[in-house]
């Protein structure tokens, strides 16, 4: 059998995945909005091997970087797929490799678009070792993604995906084909990994009433977007990263991700928006690097905000690309 190699868009969450259902395989304490990112992926290569267990290893191509997945992270990632592998009746063994377009040591997260990949790839090649799986829909295979890595089952649409409890589907908005700016202020790895961060937030007071805030900022973002109303957009968006990081910080043990460069970067774009009346979408991940998103006629302030950072700061820029509708 011939190997399979796909590929799958990274994410950002406008609207936050924080809190899980324990013992739920990744189900959110709310419903979570994201763009994706369709400059950042992660390509995955399928080959089928005659014996012994299924290996994992990094996809060597000369437009991709190198991946150098941590023991845990290549158990995860393999465990996705043997979980995979048993809801289909799969018996095969296979040779995953895998490797991102952008770089790994640049503190972006990589899990959602790794594991939708694999996801995606499991679905081709195992459909022609068990025919059930012929035209098996987006939407499960997205269920299937989120119980590797919940915010993984967002990448499976785009330009927009809106995640409720069990999967994601597309959510229709005109804003498309975004610039899109990551301030990169930390490149490390993180102390506290999503994972703990699910948990540990839910020891939080602000934790009470969190799924509400959530889901009455999604409703107001989406009428904003739907109603071209930018001002309204960017506070909502400004407000819910906020309050996920306030989340960190209120929940016991304490924790935070933002760095005193962090907080440099929020409030330049804060004094740049206060000037201009204008700026872009400006979020955080559980992570310290600030997310930027400009809107298509924005091309000339996109530039603007890359030059400002890029004197103090390592900044990836992406110009905005035409969105696959999927
Ligand atoms: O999918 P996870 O478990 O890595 O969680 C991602 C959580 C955030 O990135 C902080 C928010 C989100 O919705 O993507």
């Amino acid at each position: 059998m011939n190997p399979v190699l796909v590929s799958a868009p990274s994410n950002i969450a406008l609207i936050k995945y924080m809190g899980k259902i324990e013992g739920s395989g990744n189900k959110p304490t709310n419903s979570s909005l994201s763009y994706t990112l369709e400059n950042l992926k992660t390509f995955v290569r399928l080959t089928q091997i005659d014996q012994g267990e299924d290996q994992w290893k990094p996809l060597v191509r000369p437009d991709l970087e190198h991946l150098d997945l941590s023991e845990r992270g290549k158990l995860r990632f393999l465990k996705h797929f043997s979980n995979l592998k048993e809801k289909w009746n799969i018996n095969a063994t296979f040779l995953i490799e895998s490797a991102n377009n952008f770089p790994s040591d640049c503190g972006l997260a990589s899990s959602a678009s790794s594991f939708a990949a694999l996801t995606l790839a499991a679905a081709e090649v195992f459909q022609n070792m068990n025919p059930q799986i012929w035209g098996t829909d987006k939407k499960t295979l997205s269920e299937l993604s989120r119980q590797g890595s919940g915010s993984s089952c967002r990448s499976l649409f785009g330009p927009w995906a809106l995640w409720q409890h069990e999967y994601a589907e597309p959510m229709g908005l005109e804003l498309t084909d975004m610039h899109h700016i990551v301030v990169v202020v930390e490149d490390s790895k993180k102390q506290i990994s999503s994972s703990e961060a699910h948990k540990l937030v839910t020891t939080s007071p602000r934790f009470e009433g969190r799924p509400e805030r959530a889901e009455i900022r999604l409703k107001d973002l989406v009428n904003a977007l739907r109603f071209n109303d930018w001002h309204l957009a960017r506070q909502i968006v400004w407000d819910e990263f906020v309050d996920m990081h306030r989340l960190f910080e209120t929940s016991t043990p304490s924790f935070s991700y933002m760095t005193a460069d962090s907080k440099q970067v929020l409030e330049d774009c804060q004094n740049f928006w206060t000037k201009w009346q204008d700026g872009p979408l400006v979020t955080m991940d559980a992570g310290a690097n600030v997310h930027m998103l400009f809107r298509q006629d924005q091309k000339k302030s996109f530039a603007d905000y890359r030059e400002h950072f890029a004197a103090k700061y390592k900044v990836l820029a992406f110009e905005g690309v035409k969105h696959d509708v999927h």
